[in-house]
């Protein structure tokens, strides 16, 4: 199969359902081969595996919580064996949280940035070791950390940070050839969507988020994950070689 990332090698990271599937989709259907890391969802990793393989491409699950910085170094050590190398890491595993000040524990802080921020930071530095020249890292954002949100503060920093990490880490991996960016995907239908959609609502707005949503974004809707999946495909490309320390914005222009 010819596609433009043809001979090409991924890591996604939370890859067995949502973005991180349609990412891993979307990156195998663009020629790649691909490791697919989850957390507990085995079946969910093993089917979307079969289904890539499937297509004639390679697909491997492995486990891996990146809460733990040593299994994320074993995720990207089996990913390059599997593999044979790296070229591309889709950071994408990510938490949410929406809590009132009073009630957000030292232990929410450290369990929402263990996942969301150190996890990513701990991802990048264990797949570039196994990247040369041409190198790709796409993190993951979130339209939260351009946007007051009621509670939101943790998850939205937690997610703030991955940007000035891709920004600041854009020079050290410049030099060797590697492109870091951040995509910050707007409300997206997936799992985290649905458990989330309610706690965007203001809770002075008697309406629905549905509403929230139709009413406060360009498009007036959700996006779905294969639309933020093309962003990761084109950052990852050869037509972004001159993109680095960027954070695209796919939030369908939630202002
Ligand atoms: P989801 O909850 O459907 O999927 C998240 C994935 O991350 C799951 O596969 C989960 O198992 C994995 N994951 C969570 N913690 C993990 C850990 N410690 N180790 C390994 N894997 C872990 O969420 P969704 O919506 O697909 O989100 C994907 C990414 O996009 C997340 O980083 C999220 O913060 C971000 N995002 C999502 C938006 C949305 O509206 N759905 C909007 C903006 C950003």
């Amino acid at each position: 199969m010819n596609g433009k990332l043809s001979g090409k090698k991924a890591l996604v990271t939370g890859g067995a359902r949502g973005i991180g599937a349609a990412v891993a989709r979307r990156l195998a259907s663009d020629g790649a081969d691909v490791a697919i890391n989850y957390r507990s969802s085995s079946d969910a990793a093993e089917a979307l595996t079969a289904e890539i393989s499937g297509t004639g491409r390679r697909a491997v699950a492995i486990k891996a919580d990146v809460s733990d910085p040593d299994q994320i170094k074993r995720l990207a050590d089996e990913a390059a064996d599997a593999l044979g190398g790296l070229d591309i890491l889709a950071s994408n595993a990510g938490i949410e949280h929406f809590g009132e000040l009073d009630t957000v524990t030292p232990a929410d802080f450290d369990r929402i940035f263990a996942v969301n921020t150190r996890g990513q930071f701990f991802a990048v530095q264990n797949a570039v070791r196994h990247m040369r020249e041409g190198g790709r890292v796409v993190l993951t954002s979130s339209a939260s950390a351009h946007k007051a949100v009621f509670h939101h503060a943790l998850y939205a920093s937690s997610k703030a940070a991955v940007e000035c990490i891709a920004l600041n880490l854009s020079p050290e991996l410049g030099r060797r050839g590697i492109t870091i960016n951040a995509v910050a995907p707007g409300g997206t239908v997936t799992d985290m969507s649905d458990h989330a959609a309610s706690h965007y609502v203001h809770p002075d707005v008697d309406a629905d988020f549905n509403t929230v949503i139709r009413t406060s974004s360009s498009l007036g809707r959700m996006a779905r994950p294969a639309e933020i999946a093309a962003v990761v495909s084109f950052l990852v490309s050869d037509d972004a070689s001159f993109i680095t320390g960027r954070t695209v914005q796919a939030d369908g222009g939630w202002l």
